[in-house]
């Protein structure tokens, strides 16, 4: 990964932390973006103490300014683009669908679908530029089932695969490929505010994972890493690791 720059949103927290130090562990240069400009300076403090060139950008991944003049400058500063890991996301409280509003529906919308679309438009022809590459989105198993007063969020990651796979056959004979990942329930603040609601929540959940457990951050980042280094012949998909949650 010597000499290869990937651009993560959501890389101050959670999964996008745990690719940001996993890729920066194997040589490659990392921005970051997300809102919170003190948790963005402590992960690229993380970042660069494992000796490699990092940035990061406080910003809204719903601002295309914003995702424009962020890419564009991690492709001038750190060497071109390489990779790219849309991940940045927000959760759904579980509510019936009467009782969801509009302004749920913005929010988990413009994030979550919008935000990924941005990114997908400013990462693509930078990839392109650097000779090949890769993009992942962070879909979820919300991308392949379907999960009661969840709607919302289960229509954005519906969404997200169906972005990576028109993308990926929009950029096929390019060389730049686009795959999704799909995490189970993992152990993030995210997943920590999911289950802070109800207190029978995170033994359910974890139930619902036939291997009996919820997954790591580091498990996810260890795919992203894979999808973009050694898949070479991989586009287009959407790759569940869930500890078994899809089989049955
Ligand atoms: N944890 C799970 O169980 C699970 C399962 C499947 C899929 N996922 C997906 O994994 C992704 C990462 O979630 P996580 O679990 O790692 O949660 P997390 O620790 O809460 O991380 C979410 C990240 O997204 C950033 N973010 C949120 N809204 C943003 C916005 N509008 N613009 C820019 N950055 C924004 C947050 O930073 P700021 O707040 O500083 O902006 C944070 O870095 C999400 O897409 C989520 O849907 C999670």
């Amino acid at each position: 990964m010597n000499n290869k720059t990937i651009f993560i949103t959501g890389g101050n927290s959670g999964i996008g932390l745990a690719t940001a130090l996993l890729f920066a562990k194997e040589g490659a240069n990392v921005a970051i973006l997300s809102r919170r400009r003190h948790e963005n300076a402590a992960a690229r403090a993380k970042i660069e103490k494992l000796g490699v060139k990092a940035l990061d950008f406080a910003g809204d991944v719903t601002d295309e300014t914003t995702i424009r003049t962020a890419l564009a400058k991690t492709a001038e500063t750190l060497g071109g683009l390489h990779f790219a890991f849309n991940n940045a996301g927000v959760e759904q409280v579980p509510t019936p669908l009467v009782e969801q509003t509009l302004e749920d529906y913005r929010r988990i919308i413009d994030v979550n679908v919008m935000g990924v679309w941005l990114c997908l438009k400013h990462e693509l022809p930078l990839i392109e530029k650097s000779g090949d590459g890769c993009v992942v989105n962070n879909s979820s198993v919300a991308g392949l089932v379907g999960m009661a007063q969840l709607e919302l969020y289960i229509a954005s990651k519906h969404a997200v695969l169906g972005l990576t796979k028109s993308a990926a056959l929009e950029y096929a004979k390019s060389g730049v490929r686009v795959n999704a990942v799909c995490p189970g329930a993992v152990h993030t603040e995210m997943y920590e505010r999911f289950v802070s609601k109800d207190p029978n929540l995170a033994h359910n959940i974890e139930s619902m994972h036939p291997m009996g457990r919820s997954g790591t951050p580091e498990e996810i980042a260890s795919a992203v890493l894979w999808l973009c280094r050694d898949a070479t012949w991989t586009t287009g998909q959407a790759l569940a690791l869930d500890g078994g949650f899809t089989v049955p």
